[in-house]
This record gives structure tokens, sequence and C-alpha cells, in this order.
């Protein structure tokens, strides 16, 4: 983490869990025991069904509400999808794009990301961009050629100003609900690869502002190591978010002075 020049951010990724009655319920559990999140943002990234429900629920809770997904068209026949003024309108603050489980299982390619950036920050929200190896390009040497390629396809034709709304998420596949955690030193070798590209391109300005997350099986036991890189300014977390206890021990993981 750096606070001197950029934000702290602990994410939640809900994925497909918890009800509407769920997320009334940890929401009140987190009212009690949360307070004032002293040096981050605190964000729940829950399905677009609970956005509603969630923005009310966490309204006196000092935690940020986002989604999922969206769709880079604004409207038409796409079944099944919401677009990104639909979530915009909702209450998301936030929209997770281009994680490793769509991109798997719903076969979401470079292309698709890049428009969904666009449409994301065309609505006024802010996208959390995920980018990340397979073990098997790990093990080839071939992760940043990788992530290199991801990053300059989602963010083709997107502007310096626009750029500072986006934050990245360092996801390794093979650590996502593995409960494999990449190395400290893994994580924070490629966040500040992530950093320099960022520079390369839109200059020392944007990079040194743009908030870059860890991610998977990042837990309460190895939040505090993760985030004492200069280079890693928070998580994005699966399980480990579900429970409001656990992901509170997370939060509280950043408030290290
Ligand atoms: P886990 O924390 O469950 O490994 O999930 C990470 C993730 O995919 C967050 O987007």
């Amino acid at each position: 983490m750096n606070r001197r020049y950029r934000k702290t951010i602990i994410a939640g990724n809900w994925k497909m869990n918890k009800t509407i009655t769920e997320t009334k319920e940890y929401a009140a559990e987190m009212r009690e025991i949360l307070g004032k999140p002293k040096w981050c943002e605190a964000v729940l990234l829950v399905p677009p069904v609970n956005l509603q429900a969630g923005v009310r629920a966490f309204k006196d809770v000092k935690i940020s509400i986002g989604t999922e997904n969206c769709h880079y068209e604004t409207s038409g026949a796409f079944t099944g999808e919401c677009s990104a003024e639909m979530v915009k309108e909702a209450g998301a603050k936030y929209v997770v794009l281009g994680h490793s489980e769509r991109r798997a299982y719903y076969n979401e390619t470079d292309m698709d990301v890049n428009k969904k950036i666009h449409a994301a920050l065309r609505a006024g929200l802010r996208p959390i961009l995920c980018v990340g190896e397979s073990l098997e390009e790990r093990e080839l040497g071939v992760t940043m050629e990788k992530i290199t390629y991801q990053l300059k396809c989602a963010l083709a034709g997107v502007t310096p100003e626009q750029v500072r709304r986006i934050v990245v998420a360092y996801e390794p596949i093979w650590a996502i609900g593995t409960g494999k955690t990449a190395t400290s030193a893994q994580a924070a070798e490629v966040c500040g690869a992530i950093r320099t590209l960022i520079r390369k391109t839109y200059g020392a300005r944007v990079a040194r502002s743009m908030s870059i997350l860890y991610g998977g099986s990042m837990n309460a036991k190895n939040a505090a190591e993760l985030l004492s890189n200069e280079d890693i300014d928070g998580g994005l977390i699966g399980g480990a978010s579900l429970e409001p206890k656990t992901f509170l021990e997370i939060i509280n993981a950043s408030n290290q002075d």
C-alpha cells in the first residue's frame, strides 16, 4: 500500500452467493462490528438482483456497493443480461469486469472486456478490471506476456482521465478458490509490473494514483503480509468476504500503521 498517493480498497466479491435476506443479515451484523474503516474503502460486489436492497441495507454502514458484471450494450435483445446503466441506476458504484470465471465459463474475450470497460465508464461506474495467468502460463514463464496482453486489450481507447477511474485486480487463476495464495513476492512482482506498464502508457501520475489489488485465496491470515507491499493497494476477496467477521479482519489488516 502507499496511502499517500492512492486509495486502499478491500473489496469482497460475493460471486453467486447470498439472497436479499442474507444480504440484509450481513449488513446488520456489519453495522454492529465495523465502525469506520480507518484507511481503506471497503466494498462489496454483489449479484445485480441484490443491488437495490444492498445499497439500502448498507446505507449507514461504511461499505460501498458494486456488482460483478455488466453488458456492453445500453439495451437490446440480450436475454438475462444487465447494462451498465441499469446497474448504475440500481446503486452500483463499482463493477467487476473480466473476472476469470466470466472469461472461463461465459467465453468472455479480451475484446468483450474492452467494450464493457467503455460501457461502464460511460455509465459512470468504476470498473475493477481483473487480469491473471493460469498455472500452465506461469509454469511456461509467460505470466507478464499474458497480463500485458489482457491489459492492453482491455484499455484500448481508454484516455488517461478515464484510466484514473479504473482499479486493476491481479488474480492468478491458480490461486482463486484453491486455498493456494500467490506468495507475497509473486503478487508484488506482478502488481509492480502492472504499474510499470500503466506508467509507460499513461505516465507517472496516473500510475502512481492507480489502486492495484491482489485477489486469490486472500484471507485474514495472509492479508497483512500481502498488503505490506508498496504496489499492492488492497484485495479482491471471494470466499473470505462471505462472513462479516472474516471480512472485517481483512479490512483491519489494511489499517496497519
Ligand atoms: P477467493 O478469495 O475465493 O480465492 O476468490 C478470489 C476471487 O476470485 C475474487 O474475485
